[in-house]
């Protein structure tokens, strides 16, 4: 071990971004932080978002996620004591787990003197979250195109040419990502894939170019989103008032049931409309405006962000 303790923060994320399901994610400027310490026995704490869901043993994500590090690195002879401040809302589909997983193991490497490169770590994040799309943007910051090739993970980072504002509405009730999933059908008709590949890659190239008026009807989706609707109708009501109200594209975050409307102008209006419409359908939340993060996990000395 290089170092006793270390503190790291990681970013929330919102994946899919519409047609991108599984393939892209971006970092916002949101964040939590965990601390972790070698100790003699084991202990976890969490301050915020999960402190009375989450478990505080050795089954923690956190905690299992660097672990395996350790392992990874043989460095396990010890226990660690991790303390976790959380300000990601669970099962809302902004990568609270990809937060614990990528925390757990930048922090673990962290204290061994950064054994594994990002290409490593990005590896082991997937292998433990099973997903990339959130693990990607968490560790690297940005808006991250992700894909599996083999056991292999690569990713491209979306140039955002425009300063947007990312408005997320943050319903009360969770929304199982495992349930969602199920939902999904296996095969998929030709007409539904070469509408999603288009929206796909106008998408990606309306972000990086600047031209962002194709957005509204590139973050439309037939992946996954008209499935996941049967566990969540509220949706498109919610997707549609952020676009009625100045959005300048609307979907849903991740697995839900959050959803994010970008916007260049209007951002009050757009946050305020999606609530209004999600709280006259029953659908009581919170608001958050934030911003894409370019920076992704990066470990905190004394207050000051030392390195990515
Ligand atoms: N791409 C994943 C999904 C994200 O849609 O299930 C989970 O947050």
């Amino acid at each position: 071990m290089k170092t006793n303790q270390v503190t790291v923060r990681i970013p929330a994320t919102t994946a899919n971004l519409g047609p991108g399901y599984d393939c892209i994610g971006m970092a916002l400027d949101w964040w939590n932080e965990i601390s972790i310490k070698v100790s003699d026995r084991p202990n976890v704490s969490i301050i915020g978002e999960g402190s009375s869901d989450l478990s505080l043993t050795e089954d923690n994500l956190v905690y299992r996620s660097a672990r395996e590090l350790l392992k990874r690195v043989k460095e396990d002879s010890q226990s660690l004591d991790i303390t976790c401040h959380n300000t990601i809302p669970l099962a809302r589909g902004l990568g609270s787990s990809a937060a614990a997983i990528v925390g757990g193991i930048f922090a673990a490497n962290a204290v061994c003197g950064d054994l594994l490169d990002q290409d490593e770590l990005l590896d082991l994040a997937v292998e433990i979250e099973g997903h990339c799309d959130n693990v990607a943007p968490a560790l690297l910051g940005g808006c991250q195109i992700v894909v599996k090739d083999g056991e292999k993970v690569f990713c491209s980072a979306v140039n955002l040419a425009n300063d947007i504002d990312v408005i997320i509405f943050v319903p009360d009730q969770p929304m199982s990502t495992k349930e969602g999933r199920a939902l999904l059908p296996k095969e998929i008709s030709r007409d539904d894939a070469v509408y999603n590949i288009g929206r796909f890659g106008m998408l990606v190239n309306s972000l990086s170019s600047g031209n962002l008026e194709s957005l509204s009807i590139s973050t439309r989706d037939r992946l996954h989103q008209p499935y996941r609707e049967k566990i969540f109708p509220a949706m498109k009501y919610i997707i549609r008032s952020a676009n009625n109200a100045g959005a300048i594209g609307a979907f849903l975050s991740g697995g839900g049931s959050s959803v994010t409307a970008f916007a260049t102008s209007r951002t009050m209006t757009i946050g305020y409309e999606m609530a209004d419409v999600a709280d006259k359908i029953g659908i009581p939340g919170a608001l958050k405006i934030t911003k894409p993060s370019m920076l992704g996990s990066h470990v905190v000395i004394n207050d000051k962000e030392l390195k990515q």
